[in-house]
């Protein structure tokens, strides 16, 4: 690959060679061009210690856009709805009382709701594992993205939010089209992400009055409760841009982690044992599978510099729009040696994996318990599959919502059963 090639490097992360492995033209835009200027206007950060500063001072050196700043960035809004949806995504992020929304949920994600989903994980997992049980052993394969990562990923997603199984589908499906639209994949696909958009909207209101109408014990009763407590009853928008952000960022991204899990299963057999060991050894496995081959390319949120802000030697300057590239970060060698090496065993903690400072995940706690229970459970089951074929990635690239993903993943058992 000619890394000093005159293409813009967004359009080279999206050729399909790189999809899978963006690894080397990252390394090359760490080494090179560490605050590199794209040609859509935005700039990408994306060594260690950048990346980590810049994140941890979200809310000084640099903001989140606002309303008026999206506008700007996306003159479309006003002829597109899904566009429009995003711009009353950030509105609704910098009101004071999202802040409060989201400790609230944070609470209640990381303590009590990731227990009682865990049964559900344990026995969703078991059940589709057991659905392609059969098939496997006689030697077919399946597509483990869409028959494990994308169902399991769903039906746990769905149940914090009570949607049955008959919606949650179309709300999946309608929320990633919407996500599309920030890429501006093609017309038709914005056009499409406009219909998406107001379906997913009419459908969140729904949502929202039937739990004030009749409460129940998921997480969607306690933010409509938590709302109507603490928060500023301005309408529904801020409740609304919460559940935006937790459908654009949360679901789709377990799925990516989960398929991430399998991948290195098929390509590190020689770490296994980590999964068969105890809890403590399936999570450092998980970490090590987040960081080396990471989910998401770029922050989903975007950020203003609020001054010029000096990166060593490089400059961003006051006003320009910055992404930070996780998946570069995650493997730079300052921090990670040998940062190209499946290693279970070493420091994870420095990993940006799943954000850092104030817009650290919510779903942190959930997305581990989901990968570390499938994973383990999957290998059990299956010690010896392989890939049968190549993965297919998702058509949008990811700097939308910032999520790698793929459509595709086809495994089967290996030759030695
Ligand atoms: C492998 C799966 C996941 C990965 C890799 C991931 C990663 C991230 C990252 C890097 C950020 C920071 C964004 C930024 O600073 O621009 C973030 C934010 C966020 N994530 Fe996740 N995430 C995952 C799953 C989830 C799940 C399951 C949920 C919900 C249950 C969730 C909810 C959120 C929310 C709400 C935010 C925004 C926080 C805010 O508004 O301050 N994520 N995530």
């Amino acid at each position: 690959m000619n890394e000093t090639s005159d293409r813009d490097v967004l359009e080279r992360l999206a050729a399909p060679e790189l999809r899978g492995n963006p690894y080397p033209l990252l390394r090359w835009l760490r080494e090179n061009e560490p605050v590199h200027r794209t040609e859509a206007g935005f700039f990408l950060i994306s060594r260690h210690a950048d990346v980590q500063w810049a994140l941890s001072r979200t809310g000084d050196a640099l903001v989140v856009p606002d309303r008026e700043e999206m506008a700007r960035q996306f003159p479309a809004a006003g002829d597109h709805a899904a566009i429009g949806t995003a711009l009353e995504i950030f509105g609704a992020m910098l009101r004071p009382g999202y802040a409060a929304l989201r400790r609230m949920m944070s609470r209640d994600l990381a303590r009590s709701r990731v227990a009682r989903v865990g049964e559900s994980i344990l026995v969703k997992g078991a059940q589709l594992i057991d659905g392609m049980a059969e098939r496997l052993h006689d030697g077919e394969a399946v597509d483990f993205h869409q028959e494990v990562s994308r169902p399991l990923t769903l039906a746990v997603f769905a149940e914090l939010f009570g949607i049955d199984e008959v919606e949650r589908d179309c709300v999946a499906t309608d929320v990633l089209a919407t996500a599309c639209a920030l890429e501006a994949v093609s017309t038709e696909a914005l056009e499409a992400a406009d219909a998406a958009s107001e379906r997913v909207e009419s459908y969140f209101r729904l949502l929202i009055a039937d739990r004030r109408r009749s409460p129940r014990d998921d997480l969607m009763t306690a933010l409509v409760a938590a709302h109507d407590e603490d928060v500023d009853r301005r309408g529904d928008r801020l409740i609304l841009g919460l559940l935006w952000v937790l459908w654009l960022t949360g679901f789709d991204s377990s799925a990516a982690g989960l398929d991430r899990g399998m991948q290195a299963i098929l390509d590190h057999p020689d770490q296994l044992h980590w999964l068969r060991g105890d809890d403590q050894q399936a999570a450092a496995f998980v970490e090590e599978v987040l960081r080396y081959d990471s989910v998401i390319l770029l922050t989903p949120i975007p950020r203003i510099a609020a001054r010029d802000i000096e990166f060593g030697d490089r400059m961003l300057p006051a006003g320009a729009m910055a992404r930070m590239v996780i998946a570069a970060a995650n493997r730079d060698p300052s921090v990670f040696p040998d940062p190209d090496r499946f290693d279970p065993s070493r420091d994870n903690r420095p990993t940006l994996s799943m954000g850092y400072g104030p817009y650290y995940c919510n779903g942190a706690a959930l997305v581990r318990a989901e990968m570390s229970i499938v994973l383990t459970m999957i290998h059990d089951r299956f010690p010896d599959l392989v890939a049968a074929g190549e993965p297919v990635w998702t058509e949008a690239i990811g700097t939308a919502n910032g999520i790698r993903g793929l459509d595709r993943f086809p495994i089967r058992m290996g030759g030695t059963r």
